[in-house]
């Protein structure tokens, strides 16, 4: 039998699906354009870079609290990503937005939910029902099967790595001034990790939440007649 096969022009698909090779380092190629077109753009976008209005960099002792939040593997049950979607906004609160985290390094989205979404529980509670529930979750929320962790209570945090933490994060952005680096030891010295966490929850998500709470409060804009 004769192969009757026309030959394959140089400049056709049928030149690259016969090609492992050139298929394979043309997608990887069409992969990365789009990748590339799609996500430098968010560099340069003001609403993804810049900081939501009265956001502060975390203070000395909600820095320690947010590593102790690491150490602890909190992410691994908890998010604080909230999905612009009624189901969630219903039940936590606005949506988060970009400008939120500007000044997380890394930023602690997470995506296992075992417990809720801790976005916005910043000050949702009072520090003592913190307290309880790090002690004995069970407490206050009978059914609750997060894990204790009661040692924090006891463990004190170590002022002396405050200064270097500071000075890190302010290399990749976070404006944190000579005198809060200065002075973040001696406003940590003797707080337990208990302290410092709560802390650290406290002020989760409260840019916007405080934010959106004055404009609720302020009397409502007069609208002008057309
Ligand atoms: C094994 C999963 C698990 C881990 C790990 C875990 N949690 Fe939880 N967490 C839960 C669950 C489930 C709930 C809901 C029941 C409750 O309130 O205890 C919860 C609730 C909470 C709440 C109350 C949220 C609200 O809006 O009512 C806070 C605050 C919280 N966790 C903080 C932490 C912190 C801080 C850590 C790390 C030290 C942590 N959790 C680790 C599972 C977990």
């Amino acid at each position: 039998m004769s192969d009757n096969r026309k030959p394959i022009p140089f400049f056709s698909h049928e030149k690259i699906e016969t090609n492992n090779f050139l298929m394979v380092v043309l997608i990887l190629l069409v992969v990365a354009v789009g990748g590339l077109v799609e996500i430098v753009p968010l560099f340069f976008q003001k609403s993804t870079t810049e900081p939501v209005k009265g956001l502060q960099p975390y203070n000395a002792l909600q820095l320690l609290g947010r590593d102790v939040y690491l150490r602890e593997g909190c992410y691994g049950c908890h998010s604080q990503m909230i999905r612009p979607f009624r189901a969630e906004t219903l039940r936590y609160g606005h949506y988060s937005v970009a400008g939120e985290f500007v000044y997380d390094h890394p930023f602690q989205w997470g995506s296992k939910r075992t417990g809720p979404d801790l976005q916005r529980v910043g000050g949702k509670y009072s520090d003592e029902w913190h307290r309880i529930h790090l002690n004995n979750p069970r407490d206050v929320v009978p059914e609750s099967n997060m894990p204790s962790y009661a040692w924090l209570e006891k463990a004190l945090v170590d002022p002396s790595v405050v200064a270097p933490r500071m000075k890190a994060l302010r290399m990749v952005g976070v404006p944190y001034t000579d005198a809060q680096i200065a002075g973040g030891a001696a406003a940590v010295q003797g707080k337990t990790e208990q302290d410092a966490l709560i802390a650290y929850l406290q002020v989760l998500g409260r840019a916007l939440t405080d934010q959106l709470n004055a404009q609720a409060a302020a009397p409502a804009t007069p609208v002008s007649a057309p």
